[in-house]
């Protein structure tokens, strides 16, 4: 969205060279994406700095989970026009392997636990290539549950506990961007809670992060800033608590 780009000063060239101080850590520049013939992602624009953490929000169908699907770099929603840039690497020339390399890292909502692998091994198996990924001992130290349960199957851990090891193993890697698609889907507010101790623990690391979420009004506590998406387009892009204070904007586009 071309208003996007004029308000915060940045052009797509100033991304590109990477010379400007100023330019967001990951940039999304007028992605539009398609299912087949089926355009869905259209022309959105988003920008986060360096340790953010961004709450993606919209109605059911709004395209959320496509625009993460396609900043990851998976083959579907194709995306056929647009930039997408994290930290002055150009995400919208790799494939999905090779975002995944240079920092990215998607959560879906199923969570991708892998059968037949304790706690550990799904672990273990994350840390694929040498970097800063979190060591073993780090990620108990943060996630107890996690530490109690590291011989127990991965999937046959509760709903909450496989979303922390879903987390556990993207922090296992060496992430820059993490995206997470309704992270808090059917688990109780004391393990929301917990998941929201960890995101905001990993800012100060310069990770940052998209959330979306049905529950908004939890994203847009935890969240610094917001994108709220309709029919995929943006509508609304400003700081969280914008969002919290309009009641307008809540009804119109999140039902809440
Ligand atoms: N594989 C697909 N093929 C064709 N159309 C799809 C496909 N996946 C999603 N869509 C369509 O794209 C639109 C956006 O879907 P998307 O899953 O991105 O929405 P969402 O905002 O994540 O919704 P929800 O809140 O229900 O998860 C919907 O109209 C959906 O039917
Ligand atoms: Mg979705």
């Amino acid at each position: 969205m071309n208003a996007i780009a004029v308000e915060n000063g940045v052009r797509v060239g100033d991304a590109a060279v990477g010379v400007d101080a100023s330019r967001p850590f990951f940039s999304v520049r007028d992605v539009h994406a398609y299912y087949g013939e089926s355009y869905i992602v259209q022309g959105v624009s988003l920008d986060i700095r360096k340790g953010e953490i961004l709450a993606l929000l919209g109605r059911n169908g709004a395209g959320k989970t496509s625009t993460l699907r396609a900043i990851a770099r998976l083959d579907n929603p194709q995306m056929r026009h647009g930039e997408i840039w994290l930290d002055g690497a150009p995400l919208h020339r790799m494939r999905a392997f090779q975002a995944a390399r240079a920092g990215v890292q998607l959560v879906p909502e199923d969570r991708r636990i892998i059968a037949g692998l304790t706690v550990e091994e799904n672990l273990t198996l994350a840390k694929v290539s040498p970097g800063n990924g979190w060591t073993l001992e780090r990620i108990y130290e943060s996630f107890p549950r996690l530490a109690e349960r590291r011989k127990q199957e991965g999937v046959t851990l509760s709903g909450g506990e496989q979303q922390m090891l879903a987390i556990a193993r993207a922090l296992a890697r060496d992430i820059k961007l993490l995206l997470l698609d309704e992270p808090y889907e059917g688990l109780a507010p004391v393990i929301v809670h917990e998941i929201e101790r960890i995101l905001h623990s990993i800012k100060p690391m310069g990770i940052t992060t998209i959330i979306v979420e049905q529950n908004a009004v939890a994203a847009l506590k935890l969240a610094d800033r917001a994108v709220i998406l309709d029919t995929g387009e943006v509508v609304f892009s400003g700081s969280a608590r914008e969002v919290l204070e309009n009641t307008d904007l809540r009804h119109e586009y999140l039902a809440i």
